[in-house]
């Protein structure tokens, strides 16, 4: 039977001037609406107790599975205020298929997509007075699972926790859409094939934090990581994906090959190219042939995307070598692509991929 994730019966809810103080300086991820959507699962019952409820503390003991095996994955969408009031949520089915294939991964129950939409719907239309309706803001969902059974042996645990919280967010970067400059990693891996690359689990988030802080020391905003073969393949940032156009249009990305995660802005990207005068391609991309186009000009721009940060046009790339700086201010593309995909979003342009879902 399908989960309803019904609206509790006696709210309770912060007051207007505690929202607006929040909105006047968001951040990204660091307030809290006042609820979040939680549900069980058990071998025995399935999934059960969905609930909406006031967010607090989730309580688990410390033999609780996660904190030792790091059986866990998470989702991230976001919630748009439009300009008559309405809020819509940016392709929740997408996020709903991946995290279907990340909890297959990892080994977790599977969450029904259709429950999946109706947590995070049912979330932001209880919370959707927390909305934000400026430039560059929204509402940011986060939906995860995690083992929770008390078990150290192990083996897939036998009850799992789902919950979805909510924070209205601005830029995920501080310099806002800033160039960014990227280390190429070589000594780290973020993963290997046959690993959980395409999956959107913790583990990942972990395993690139060192290279992360390697990259401050250099100078560097965030890391590039390449294939743990030969070390000479571009897969992703970590938490982005990775593009380049070419002198000829071209819109380049490396070709999903079970160590890059299926970003949904990603996919969105090369969808919406051709509207825009770029041919998608998805195929392997050296650091060879990024390094070298940048210095010959067969390269013009390149950008990271994501949920959080959208797009966020690259600087330039360094690696022991050196460095190979793009002449951003003869960028033509990035920010037109940026932009396009903002006015999806905040609907001020036609949604003719049928991308939009209203809450409220
Ligand atoms: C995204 O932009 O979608 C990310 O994955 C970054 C997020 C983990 C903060």
């Amino acid at each position: 039977m399908a989960l309803s994730f019904d609206l509790p019966e006696n709210p309770s809810f912060l007051g207007d001037d505690v929202i607006q103080g929040v909105w006047a300086n968001p951040g990204f991820g660091q307030y809290f609406t006042d609820h979040m959507a939680l549900a069980n699962w058990s071998e025995e019952s399935g999934w059960h107790n969905d609930r909406l409820t006031e967010y607090s503390q989730v309580s688990m003991e410390p033999a609780s599975a996660v904190y030792h095996y790091a059986q866990e994955i998470f989702e991230g969408l976001k919630a748009y205020r439009h300009a008559d009031g309405s809020v819509w949520l940016f392709r929740p089915d997408a996020n709903a298929r991946r995290f279907e294939n990340s909890a297959h991964r990892l080994a977790l129950p599977v969450l029904p997509p259709e429950d999946f939409v109706t947590s995070v719907r049912q979330l932001t239309a209880l919370d959707s007075r927390w909305v934000p309706g400026e430039e560059e803001q929204s509402l940011y969902l986060r939906p995860f699972m995690m083992a929770a059974e008390n078990f150290l042996g192990v083996r897939p645990a036998h009850s799992v926790l789902y919950t979805v919280i909510a924070s209205p967010v601005g830029a995920y970067f501080a310099g806002g859409v800033a160039p960014v400059d990227i280390w190429i990693s070589r000594d780290f891996s973020r993963v290997a094939t046959g690993g959980t690359g395409s999956a959107k689990c913790g583990g990942n988030y972990a395993a690139s934090l060192l290279p992360q802080e390697l990259a401050y020391d250099k100078g560097c905003s965030q890391v590039l990581f390449v294939d743990a073969a030969e070390k000479r393949w571009i897969e992703e940032l970590g938490g982005m994906n990775f593009f380049m156009i070419t002198k000829d249009d071209e819109l380049v990305t490396p070709e999903l090959n079970g160590n890059i995660l299926p970003g949904v802005t990603r996919d969105s990207i090369l969808t919406v190219a051709p509207d825009l005068g770029l041919k998608p391609v998805e195929r392997p991309i050296s650091v060879d042939e990024v390094t070298g186009g940048i210095t010959s000009g067969e390269i013009r721009e390149l950008f990271a995307c994501g949920t959080a940060a959208v797009i966020t046009p690259i600087g330039s790339l360094k690696d022991e070598d050196g460095e190979y700086r793009i002449d951003t201010d003869k960028a033509t593309h990035t920010i037109p692509l940026r932009n396009h995909l903002l006015d999806i979003q905040y609907g001020r342009v036609a949604d003719k991929h049928g991308w939009m879902q209203q809450v409220c």
